[in-house]
């Protein structure tokens, strides 16, 4: 059964260990290399449980999952009815619920921290979190775009890659067919490279879309 509670420091290596898995997807967060526990040992200590909390959820004695609250803005004092919202989920324990569960008990206790606004920026390419955040009734309020390259991809680069694969498309489009024939027939054929450029049409797609942020926020107690 998954409880919920504040962090202690003594979760951090489990807490930085599931952000870390998240870098890879290049989706969940402008961080590309790894961070260590040292690196967030300050961070961690900014937490406030009356007013930015930190939770982790756990299973059996493991920690699956974290949620926190963050000072909206440089934490001006004008904004401290607002903070911005993060969740977190290790990979093995994702699509279980585990992240809407953390993000809605932290919500309902937006009251009693202060907070009246949650703010969440996300990717446009982060299918869970726009998931997540519907389900709660978030609403998009914004949208920043080329604001990131998160995978140090050049506008150069990716309309190389692009025009690469417009000139291709009728092959990259002829590969599900080409799949499905190979199935059928257990013959191998051409289709490896033919999957490459639809893998790199794919990358383009990712890299246009992750240059974009979307805001998004829920005013606590005036949801959907
Ligand atoms: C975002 C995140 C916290 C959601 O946690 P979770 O425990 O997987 O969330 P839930 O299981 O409650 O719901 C996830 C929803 O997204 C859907 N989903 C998951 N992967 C998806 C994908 N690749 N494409 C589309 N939808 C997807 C799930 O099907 C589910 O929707 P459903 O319940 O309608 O089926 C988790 O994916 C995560 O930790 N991601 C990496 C970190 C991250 O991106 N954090 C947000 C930073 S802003």
């Amino acid at each position: 059964m998954i409880t919920i509670r504040d962090a202690n420091e003594a979760d951090l290596p489990a807490i930085v260990d599931i952000y870390n898995q998240s870098i890879p997807s290049g989706r969940a967060t402008a961080d590309t290399r790894p961070v260590s526990v040292t690196d967030r040992v300050e961070w961690f200590r900014q937490f406030d449980p009356a007013r930015r909390p930190i939770w982790v959820a756990e299973d059996e004695g493991r920690v699956v999952g974290c949620v926190y609250l963050t000072w909206f803005y440089h934490a001006r004092p004008a904004y401290d009815k607002t903070a911005e919202i993060s969740t977190y989920v290790a990979t093995d324990y994702q699509r279980k619920g585990v992240g809407t569960l953390l993000k809605t008990k932290m919500i309902e206790a937006c009251p009693r921290l202060g907070v009246e606004n949650v703010i969440s920026m996300y990717f446009d390419h982060n299918e869970p979190t726009e998931k997540v955040n519907q389900r709660l009734g978030f609403k998009v309020v914004g949208h920043l775009p080329e604001i990131a390259d998160v995978f140090g991809i050049s506008p150069e680069e990716v309309q190389a890659a692009v025009d690469d694969i417009a000139e291709h498309e009728d092959e990259v489009w002829e590969v599900h067919r080409q799949i499905e024939e190979r199935n059928a027939l257990g013959n191998p054929s051409d289709v490896e490279g033919k999957l490459a450029q639809a893998r790199a049409k794919r990358l383009a797609w990712l890299a246009e879309k992750q240059k974009e942020h979307s805001l998004e926020a829920c005013r606590v107690g005036n949801r959907a």
